[in-house]
């Protein structure tokens, strides 16, 4: 039903304002207890479960929903109602900023894919840790819910570690975990972060933040595909001999290759991240390098062009714990979550113990 009759309508409007009306729809609709169970007994029930222990929490499910959907906590932990097993919240900024000019998405329908350039538009974190608040989650929350943390645009690289220990600290009561956002390609030299004389000083914040709070929450970090095997190696490696709990990989991609959308198209677009289908094989990619340079016992989040139960499962495969979607929901609906997790139930011994 939603690739034949919802998806077609939506797909005729603006993308920002349609994604805008589907999270005040989904808020309306998943605010409300009862409607909660009801949605959740649509996309989820006992038979889908699959309970997994990692980074101190129960996953009900291997898949979660990806970063950028829920940048404003509007939702949370919410999202169980459509059979999220978890989901990250953000990028947050400490300040509340606008982002990019609008337009700033974009969908390629010929290649299952979108482009985005938000640039980390923000309410700030002082909204986001308020509207946690008021969904209670300091005490109680559904679904695991991370705090996806980033940077302002004004400041500069040297001293941003700053702004991560701001979001990491307003956000520590609200959240099971964090993941750091230093790959997100719409902000002007963030994935210069990457490098370790910007990513040591940030990670080193964040350790000693996090030493200072009572209960110790995982801190992720998130990377992107355009890196290199010897970058992501290089950055597996510093973050993990500083005390970082596992990784999200990956973010977009700035690569067009290999498009079936027209070249004047993809140009008239201009610059932002790639996601969806076409990002699929970068994204395995670098799990699989990640896990190669991480090794055993370290959780990996798989994130990228995931549209089939089969997609996940080959991220499971290529070094992945959990995985996450949010293209993929886009084109295929939210009817993906559940046969995904139906399909793993099924092929339970094909998925590795990493
Ligand atoms: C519109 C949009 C906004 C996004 N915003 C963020 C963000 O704020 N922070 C972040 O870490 N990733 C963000 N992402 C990246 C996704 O979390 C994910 O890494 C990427 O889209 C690949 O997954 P997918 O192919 O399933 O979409 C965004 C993606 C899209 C499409």
């Amino acid at each position: 039903m939603y690739k034949q009759l919802i998806r077609p309508l939506l797909f005729r409007c603006d993308p920002e304002r349609i994604h805008e009306f589907t999270l005040r729809l989904l808020s309306w609709e998943l605010n409300w207890r009862p409607n909660r169970a009801v949605m959740r007994s649509l996309f989820h029930t006992a038979k889908d479960d699959m309970p997994t222990e990692l980074l101190g929490c129960t996953f009900r499910g291997r898949v979660g929903m990806a970063a950028g959907f829920d940048k404003h906590a509007l939702l949370c932990d919410r999202l169980s109602g459509l059979g999220f097993a978890f989901m990250e919240m953000g990028t947050v900024t400490p300040e509340p900023q606008p982002g990019n000019p609008k337009p700033r998405l974009f969908r390629l329908p010929a290649d299952k894919a979108v482009i985005n350039r938000m640039g980390f538009n923000s309410k700030g974190v002082a909204y986001a840790a308020r509207a946690m608040q008021r969904k209670g989650l300091a005490k109680r929350r559904m679904i695991p819910v991370a705090g996806n943390i980033g940077k302002n645009s004004a400041t500069p690289n040297e001293a941003a570690y700053r702004d991560y220990e701001a979001g990491l600290r307003a956000l520590y009561p609200y959240v099971d975990f964090f993941v750091v956002n230093v790959s997100c390609p719409n902000v002007k030299d963030l994935c210069a972060l990457q490098g370790e004389k910007t990513l040591a000083p940030i990670i080193d914040a964040l350790v000693a933040a996090r030493a200072k709070e009572a209960v110790r929450k995982p801190i992720l970090l998130k990377l992107g595909p355009d890196a290199t095997t010897e970058e992501l190696q290089y950055s597996v490696r510093i973050a993990l001999e500083r005390e970082i709990d596992g990784f999200v990989v990956s973010n977009t991609t700035t690569q067009r290759n290999g498009l079936n959308t027209p070249q004047e198209r993809i140009e008239t677009i201009g610059r932002g991240g790639l996601s969806g289908r076409p990002l699929h094989a970068a994204a395995l990619r670098a799990v699989r390098t990640v896990r190669g340079a991480a090794g055993r016992g370290v959780p990996i989040i798989g994130v990228g062009g995931v549209f089939s139960p089969e997609d996940a499962l080959a991220m499971l495969q290529a070094g992945a714990s959990l995985i996450e979607v949010y293209t993929g929901m886009i084109y295929e609906g939210p009817g993906l979550v559940r046969r995904i997790n139906r399909y793993l139930k099924q092929h339970q011994e094909e998925i590795p113990q990493w």
